[in-house]
């Protein structure tokens, strides 16, 4: 692959709650989101476009897949749980302020060492690095030497994808910005790596 698109899924009602995890649809703003990245696609081919098993995720494919069709051409989306957001166990589903009132010694521990910690019956971000190296090498695989490839991920996956590429400490990784109007585009050639954010809306 030469050009990997990296891209997060819309904007859901979960979003818009503040709440983490489940399986949310996109609201209105964020089917315009997925529009506008259909657009912004709409003459650009993409052979092979990732998602998670999760519907923010599909829904936000869409309007890329269908553009595709549009100009002719068949691209594969294929949906791998590798890309599904972190699991956070029990507190899947609850608002960052709950756990901070309800769950006050998950809130603290996680808030001290974000990287290290693990979710009670859920995920961690050192433990999700195994399963998005697993996604990301199967994508890699699986879409041989084509030009392009698009992963619609998730907050916590795309730190990861991102870590792969970016020189940052670990503890750093879980605070790294990942919007919801732009995509990471990342240019890989034997000797040079390229990075630019591009807003795809407005
Ligand atoms: O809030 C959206 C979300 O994707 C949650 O599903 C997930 O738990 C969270 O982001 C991960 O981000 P953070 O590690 O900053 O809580």
């Amino acid at each position: 692959v030469r050009n990997l698109y990296l891209v997060r899924h819309g904007e859901t009602v979960y979003n818009v709650e503040g709440r983490i995890g489940g399986d949310a649809p996109l609201t209105e703003k964020g089917l315009a989101q997925a529009n506008a990245l259909g657009r912004h696609f709409s003459n650009m081919v993409i052979p092979y476009i990732f998602t998670s098993t999760r519907q923010r995720s599909a829904q936000t494919a869409a309007p890329v897949l269908a553009g595709q069709e549009r100009q002719g051409f068949a691209a594969t989306r294929m949906a791998l749980t590798e890309f599904d957001e972190i699991n956070a166990g029990v507190c899947e589903g609850m608002r960052y302020d709950e756990i901070r009132s309800r769950m006050p010694e998950i809130f603290d521990a996680r808030a001290r060492d974000k990287y290290n910690y693990v979710y009670p019956r859920g995920e961690g971000y050192s433990t999700l690095k195994a399963r998005v190296d697993r996604g990301l090498k199967k994508a890699l695989f699986l879409s041989g030497n084509a030009p392009a490839i698009m992963i619609v991920g998730h907050q916590a996956i795309n730190r990861m994808i991102l870590s792969h590429f970016l020189f940052r400490r670990t503890e750093d990784v879980p605070y790294i910005y990942i919007p919801q109007d732009q995509y990471f585009h990342i240019v890989s050639t034997q000797k040079k790596k390229l990075f630019e954010l591009v807003r795809f809306t407005g």
